[in-house]
């Protein structure tokens, strides 16, 4: 059995991006695997959240990770926050970090550019704390997509650095993970990139949107004036809609309009129609349970508190471990 880890921010609500690039292979992988799943409350932090939002936020994305069917007897679901050990963890690893290769991260790039008034250390560090996440529980899997990527390249260059460092061999190398398949990245509405909850307005659709919420957004989504010759290659836009339609829609709904696209009589607007049904047909059993478990305070309390013990168990072995690899031991 594998050990696994994985995350998701406490940002906002889960969109179809975070469903179909990761959680759908928690959801197969506690099946099989030792499994932990948590809330990263503290990446959140990035972006200083209001306090009220960030409380909402954390038990609205545990709702969700519920609702989308992670089993709290399967798998271990716990929050960020609620191991210390992590974030000692972190510390410890950030004395092995480096300035240059902290600021080459894509991600940081990124988001420095989009933030510049608030390009703070936790912004620098953010790998480090991710690399914690995962090593603090020695993990060989990460269920994750494919922007995700470059993160578990330097997870693995500062666990090899610390065995290297100390002579041992006791982080394992993780690996970013799909189940059979390539890392995925779902596409956002608007034309471009990928569907993220900070891109802009309507790029992406959340699981709990509400119907006519979701409809709106798919039937603005960015498209062009149609094919004028057979066969032609898509524009990223289509492309987008073709992706996202792929992991929705019956293979004979794409191929109907894959078809039509290629003999030049796709209709966008009736392909719009059919993508936003068959996205509402597979969030409508979510979205109704999301609602019931958000309502449900007592129940959340309860699942916090199991994962928050069970983590515990994982995360004081490592770190007792890497103090006394370390050296941190002087009684
Ligand atoms: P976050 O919160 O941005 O996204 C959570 C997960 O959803 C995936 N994802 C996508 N996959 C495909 N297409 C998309 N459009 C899309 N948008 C999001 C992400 O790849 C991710 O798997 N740093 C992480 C959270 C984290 C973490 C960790 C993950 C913190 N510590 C340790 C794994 C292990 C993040 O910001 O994910």
């Amino acid at each position: 059995m594998e050990t696994v880890v994985s995350g998701i921010r406490s940002t906002g609500n889960l969109h179809l991006g975070n469903y179909f690039g990761a959680v759908k292979n928690f959801i197969r992988m506690q099946e099989e695997q030792n499994c932990y799943f948590f809330i990263a409350d503290y990446h959140s932090l990035t972006t200083h959240p209001d306090p009220v939002m960030l409380r909402r936020n954390v038990r609205q994305v545990l709702a969700e990770y519920l609702a989308c069917g992670i089993d709290p007897e399967k798998s271990t679901i716990y929050i960020q926050s609620d191991l210390p050990e992590t974030t000692e963890l972190y510390l410890l690893l950030n004395m092995h970090a480096y300035k240059g290769e902290l600021e080459r991260a894509t991600t940081f790039k990124e988001k420095a550019k989009k933030q510049p008034d608030n390009v703070n250390a936790g912004l620098l560090t953010y790998p480090v704390l991710m690399a914690a996440d995962i090593l603090i529980h020695r993990a060989t899997k990460v269920p994750v997509g494919k922007d995700q990527e470059q993160h578990l390249e330097m997870t693995r260059q500062f666990g090899n650095r610390f065995n290297r460092l100390y002579n041992v061999e006791y982080f394992p190398e993780p690996v970013a993970y799909n189940f059979g398949e390539q890392l995925v990245k779902i596409p956002g509405l608007d034309g471009s990139g990928k569907m993220g909850k900070s891109e802009a307005e309507g790029n992406a659709i959340f699981l709990a949107d509400a119907p006519d919420v979701l409809k709106k957004k798919v039937m603005r989504a960015v498209t062009d004036g149609g094919p004028t010759e057979p066969n032609s290659e898509k524009p990223e836009a289509i492309k987008n809609l073709f992706t996202l339609m792929n992991v929705v829609s019956a293979k004979e709904t794409v191929q109907f309009f894959d078809d039509a696209y290629n003999n030049c009589t796709v209709r966008y607007g009736d392909m719009k129609k059919q993508l936003a049904e068959d996205i509402e047909k597979f969030v409508a059993p979510l979205r109704e349970k999301i609602e019931a478990l958000t309502a449900d305070e007592k129940y959340l309390n309860k699942i916090m508190d199991m994962g928050k013990e069970k983590a515990h168990a994982s995360s004081s072995t490592t770190v007792k471990e890497v103090r006394d690899i370390m050296g941190i031991s002087y009684r």
